[in-house]
């Protein structure tokens, strides 16, 4: 099943800066380390100024924390130093963003009821539909209550689809 909208993934990095959201439900585990882990390959492979990464929360309770101690443990023993603060998705972001990503179907889902429009809606997608190397998986599973291979799981589908959405805005 697809998780996203059904409209194809095709946007490229033209003149103008593209702008990327991703969104989790509590923005201190999944969210952040996609940010984190996009922004390290932009600038590795020397894009880092044609993009414009954040991340939000579809629920506002961890607003103003650092991500979660164990996510920013996993992400750093892979080079990755996390250091979002957390904040509620707004309906402001869909004015400010040319992508949203959500990371699972219920955030998908709360992003659809959320967004102002549906030319805002269409904005929306999963990062699931980047996945290559766990194509056939729908969603990033939320960590918050598994253990440290819960972690290390999603930033190794967050590297796979990364990897994958970074081609696609070169292209
Ligand atoms: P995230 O993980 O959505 O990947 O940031 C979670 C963070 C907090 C909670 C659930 C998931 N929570 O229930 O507080």
């Amino acid at each position: 099943m697809r998780c996203g909208s059904e409209i194809p993934v095709n946007f490229t990095l033209e003149s103008m800066k593209t702008s990327l959201l991703f969104v989790c439900l509590g923005n201190i585990c999944r969210s952040p380390a996609a940010e984190g882990v996009l922004c390290a390959m932009a600038q590795e492979q020397g894009l880092g100024d044609d993009l414009e990464i954040d991340s939000a929360g579809t629920y506002g309770g961890h607003a103003g924390q650092l991500p979660d101690p164990r996510m920013r443990a996993a992400a750093f023993r892979r080079g990755y130093r996390l250091t979002h603060r957390a904040r509620r998705v707004t309906r402001a972001d869909f004015d400010r963003f040319d992508r949203i990503v959500a990371m699972d179907r219920s955030n998908y889902e709360s992003l659809c009821r959320l967004a102002p429009s549906p030319r805002a809606a269409a904005r929306i997608v999963c990062m699931a539909d980047f996945f290559r190397r766990y194509a056939g998986q729908t969603e990033v599973p939320d960590p918050y209550y598994q253990g440290d291979e819960g972690f290390e799981l999603v930033l190794d589908m967050l590297e796979d689809a990364c990897s994958v959405l970074l081609d696609s805005l070169k292209r």
